[in-house]
């Protein structure tokens, strides 16, 4: 009775103890989103759940080990004790319980956060190998940007142009895929003004790990100027190398071609125009036209030597054909190489 005295002061003291010491270590970032709330608390719930299912096998198995060890001159064995109903009982029904308990209360919280929001905004985003992109159908607008008006619930359509991505900006704690040829949703209401970063949570090739762009939670006001600033954006880019060079940032080209000749995935784009490539198979071709056109449209049938066919291979139906001109347009605009 002593000993399970001793244990039972223990484990309390370094629970205790244990939950400061987790508590204070900052895990999370910021939280910015309404559906957070109730995310941290059952993250908050775990930890604790966490810190006492640890102390209880240390505890009692460091007790052991020094209180029960063998005294000095002490040769005879151990007392054998064969099964114990009773305490077979109460460890397989406890943590029965306790499961039971987590999975009800996270399946409560995954129904309170997926719920529909009345006056909820949609934004639909469109993921591909390596960028992101937003379109407002409300608005009528596009961006490479995710802005946000603050405490407006947003309801996000998720979609892939070719293999799974996953949409996660840590300060919504929230998280979905974004799954080719499939619209999956995600709700959230910001709930802090800021800027944050969305990144891919889903290894998803080469640069998975630059597939990141901008979140701006904004005020009315601010989403009001922003959409409107879009708008003339859009309006302006009416010539061929301005649309052109919107395509270059809405359609990912950006996240593997430069245009000021630093080295990436792919050519740089900088006085690619007119210049003599080595292909991979040993052969040379002047870049024109109708190399430009064949490069976005099949990619892998002729490789510039040092590159690797990794480029979507779907562009031919992403883009129509005044699409694919304008990005001719600017990519002979950025200069003619030798
Ligand atoms: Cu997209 Cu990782």
């Amino acid at each position: 009775m002593k000993h399970i005295a001793a244990v039972v002061v223990l484990i309390a003291l370094m629970t205790a103890l244990a939950i400061i010491g987790l508590t204070r270590t900052d895990l999370m970032p910021k939280l910015a989103s309404e559906e957070g709330i109730i995310v941290d608390q059952l993250f908050s719930l775990h930890v604790y759940l966490i810190a006492f299912l640890f102390t209880l096998i240390v505890v009692f198995m460091l007790y052991s080990v020094v209180v029960f060890r063998r005294k000095a001159g002490d040769s005879s064995d151990a007392r054998h004790v064969h099964g114990n109903t009773t305490l077979e009982i109460v460890w397989t029904v406890v943590p029965f319980v306790v499961v039971i308990f987590v999975g009800v209360l996270g399946g409560r919280t995954l129904a309170q956060i997926t719920a529909p929001n009345p006056g909820e905004m949609v934004v639909e985003v469109t993921a591909s190998q390596w960028s992101w992109r937003f379109d407002y159908p409300e608005q009528g607008i596009s961006s490479t940007e995710l802005v946000l008006p603050e405490g407006r619930p947003i309801l996000l359509q998720l979609t892939s142009t070719d293999v799974i991505h996953s949409f996660w900006v840590p300060e919504f704690r929230v998280k979905q895929d974004a799954l080719p040829g499939r619209v999956t949703t995600l709700r959230l209401t910001p709930s802090e003004l800021g800027a944050y970063k969305l990144r891919c949570a889903e290894m998803c090739g080469l640069s998975h790990a630059y597939m990141v762009a901008d979140v701006n939670v904004v005020d009315a006001a601010g989403f009001e100027t922003w959409v409107a600033q879009q708008a003339a954006l859009a309006a302006a880019a009416a010539s061929p190398v301005d649309l052109g060079a919107s395509l270059y940032e809405l359609q990912g080209c950006k996240a593997c071609h430069s245009v000021d000749g630093s080295a990436s995935v792919g050519p740089t784009w900088l006085g690619l125009y007119g210049k003599e490539e080595t292909l991979s198979d040993g052969s040379s071709v002047r870049v024109d036209e109708a190399y430009l056109r064949n490069s976005i449209v099949s990619p892998g049938s002729q490789i510039v030597s040092g590159f690797t066919d990794i480029m979507p291979k779907d562009f031919g139906e992403r883009l129509s054909d005044d699409q694919l001109g304008a990005l001719i347009a600017y990519i002979k605009s950025l200069g003619a190489g030798s």
